[in-house]
């Protein structure tokens, strides 16, 4: 059986439910998502290899090969087509044109269930889907269940990595309009114990962590890479629950009364469904999604326990995050240009500005100091690199607006992030391509000869899609110093 026939047979069906990695129903070998690449706008749809099994993650990369993908839509398995699609304009607005959220990289995170290679869909700040146009989602003060299985290590305090009901209107109208997961480390409203990250219930105006609208120690903070998020609600009543997604049950965080404040009972829900963002379209949290549904009805806790058996014996587990040459922490490397007529420049600096300059081995060891970089473990995460200046220790190539700059390490997790890069295979065949762990559909790349993470096809000048493969791969060749 798959989750949701589980919550069937407890008589809280999924009337919503989200994957790209598996099929949530046993009997299910639709579409779970649908990838569109970069070199020619092409789309297809990625299914299970097999009725209820994992995603045909081989399907994604051989379509995706040579060029990037994003997602575009996640599928509902539940047959009521409540896809999940690139989030519109609301209250705030997203970086893509007209105010629309940005897609998801299909490759930012990448896992196994059970040994088989599939996608979760990774949320950098400005990310995000939604459907305004739900159908069977609980309304008003009605009853539903959520649950999703996130990255217990990726996250922010920004407003608001969220999965579950929202306004329809994309608008915050007021308090009890909502009722979503949220996970994350925000503190602006409610918290748990310890330093987070957190699940709390986003209900609209609040993250809420039990009855009291601020701390309640009962919800403690997370520390699994994989986790289960539950929340539940009904007239009068809600919880918090939550547990590892790779081994043993779900723990009660929080079960009783709606909060203490004006406005969340009764209830007053909508029924869209968010993910990545704020009722509101707030754009600035980030997370990674693997599965989630929603049901009609209050499940038990039974059912819920079920359900994250089922999860833990899908056996998600973590992957190689980068491809391509090998890079060994320690050397210092350089990066040559492979765009015809710029391929005897490298990746340098002058000052804090990241540029390409010709160097060669007759350069001055001051440039050749400067086109130098030694590759440490990622700051941000361990499984890709950061690059540290040669010349300057303790300096580290990051992105910052999208720019590249060398910049003195501050030791917070946002330059971390900023100064983690993921290489895999060059897209156009030669050395690698080096993204952003932070922001995986961005990657090193020159433009007028200076250094950004940029995208293929974005809204920047820097990210024209003209040269993109070119501009993005760079032969990784033993340090000039
Ligand atoms: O409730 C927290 C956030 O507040 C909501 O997600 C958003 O709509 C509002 O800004
Ligand atoms: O470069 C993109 C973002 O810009 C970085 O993550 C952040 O530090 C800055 O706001």
């Amino acid at each position: 059986a798959g989750p949701c026939d589980i919550y069937a047979s407890g008589g809280t069906p999924c009337v919503a439910a989200h994957s790209t990695t598996r099929a949530l129903y046993s009997s299910y070998s639709g579409s779970l998502y649908q990838v569109k690449r970069g070199s020619d706008g092409a789309t297809t749809n990625i299914s299970p290899l097999s009725a209820g099994g994992v995603a045909n993650a081989g399907a994604q990369d051989t379509f995706c090969a040579g060029t990037t993908c994003l997602i575009t839509i996640i599928y509902d398995q539940s047959g009521r087509n409540n896809h999940l699609t690139q989030a519109p304009p609301g209250g705030f607005s997203g970086p893509e044109a007209n105010g629309y959220d940005n897609l998801a990289s299909a490759i930012g995170a990448p896992v196994t269930l059970n040994g088989q290679k599939a996608y979760g869909v990774f949320i950098s700040p400005g990310t995000g889907y939604r459907n305004n146009a739900v159908k069977g989602t609980a309304t008003g003060d009605g009853a539903e269940g959520m649950y999703a299985v996130f990255d217990g290590t990726h996250y922010n305090g920004g407003c608001c990595f969220d999965y579950g009901n929202a306004e329809v209107s994309s608008r915050d109208t007021g308090n009890g309009h909502m009722e979503a997961i949220y996970f994350g480390d925000n503190t602006v409203w409610g918290s748990g114990s310890g330093n987070g990250p957190w699940i709390m219930a986003d209900l609209e105006n609040g993250l809420f962590s039990g009855s009291s609208t601020k701390q309640n120690t009962g919800d403690p903070s997370i520390t699994s890479r994989f986790i289960t998020a539950v929340i539940k609600g009904q007239p009068n009543q809600w919880a918090i629950r939550g547990g590892n997604s790779a081994s043993g049950g779900l723990s009660t965080y929080y079960n009783g009364a709606r909060p203490n404040a004006a406005g969340y009972n009764p209830m007053s829900k909508e029924g869209a469904i968010i993910l990545g963002i704020g009722g509101d379209n707030s754009v600035g949290a980030q997370g990674t999604f693997y599965e989630g549904v929603m049901t009609s009805g209050y499940p038990s806790d039974a059912t819920e326990n079920s359900v994250q058996a089922n999860i833990v014996a899908a056996k998600y587990a973590t992957t190689s995050l980068t491809s391509g040459p090998a890079l060994n922490v320690g050397s210092s490397v350089s990066l040559r240009v492979t765009t015809p007529n710029f391929d005897t420049r490298y990746l340098a600096h002058t000052g804090s500005t990241v540029n390409t300059q010709v160097v060669s081995s007759s350069s001055a060891t001051a440039l050749k100091q400067q086109a130098s970089w030694t590759v440490r473990a990622g700051l941000g995460n361990s499984a890709c690199f950061s690059f540290e200046s040669r010349d300057t220790p303790g300096s580290f190539i990051r992105h910052y607006n999208f720019v590249l700059q060398l910049s003195a390490s501050d030791g917070s997790k946002q330059f971390n992030e900023d100064a983690t890069f993921c290489p895999q295979a060059g897209l156009n065949g030669q050395g690698n391509s080096i993204r952003a762990w932070g922001y995986p559909t961005r990657y090193f790349r020159h433009f007028n000869n200076l250094g950004y993470a940029a995208s293929n096809g974005g809204v920047h000048d820097f990210d024209n899609a003209n040269s993109f493969n070119n501009d993005v791969s760079f032969v990784v060749n033993t340090g000039f110093a």
